[in-house]
């Protein structure tokens, strides 16, 4: 049974599904959250869910390797970033290599880089009059939203969406995919 680390500093809920998709399909199991903000909903997903959580701050995670001694402690065998703000430093990158996966709120390359998360992606993407959004599940490297991809799935963008609509459309994609692209690449 392969072990899984989700990184999320947010609401958690890519965390809350992939973390009940991968109770009822035991090729593996969701055993570790890192986060780094205290009041994060996906810590307490991860508490209600019994998956234990580490609270990181950004000098134990930039400064030196005692994070990856973490994971390797812990078996980790895949990182799953969902909702993770902070670049992920090159120790991790290559000491996970193709087994760290990020899903992004739109397709990239197109709306991604340093800051573009949350709600400023769907307001670039309305702002851009695009026909189309979606989401970008890819591997990550040492760069914002630059690994390659692995995949994407597309929705309408509505000309009287709002980025909190919008959001909510891309929302369901990526509850509807991630866990099974995840569970792909790890079969
Ligand atoms: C998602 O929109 C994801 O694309 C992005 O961060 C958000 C996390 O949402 N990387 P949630 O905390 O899982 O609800």
């Amino acid at each position: 049974m392969k072990r899984i680390a989700i990184f999320a500093s947010g609401t958690g809920s890519n965390a809350k599904v992939l973390i009940e998709y991968f109770e009822s399909h035991r090729n593996a199991q969701v055993t570790l959250l890192v986060c780094n903000k205290a009041e994060a909903g996906a810590i307490k997903i991860a508490h209600e869910h019994g998956v234990e959580s580490l609270l990181i701050s950004k000098e134990e995670f930039f400064s030196n390797n005692s994070i990856v001694e973490k994971l390797q402690e812990r078996g980790i065998d895949f990182i799953v970033l969902a909702g993770f703000l902070w670049l992920i430093p090159p120790a991790i990158v290559a000491s996970f290599p193709n087994r760290i996966v990020n899903i992004h709120p739109a397709l990239l390359p197109k709306f991604g880089g340093k800051g573009m998360y949350g709600k400023k992606v769907h307001e670039a993407v309305i702002f851009g009059k695009e026909k189309e959004s979606g989401i970008t599940i890819h591997f990550v490297n040492e760069k914002f939203d630059e690994g390659n991809h692995i995949a994407q799935f597309i929705c309408p963008v509505f000309s009287d969406d709002t980025p909190e609509s919008l959001a909510k459309r891309v929302l369901e994609l990526e509850h509807k995919h991630f866990a099974l692209v995840v569970d792909g690449l790890l079969r």
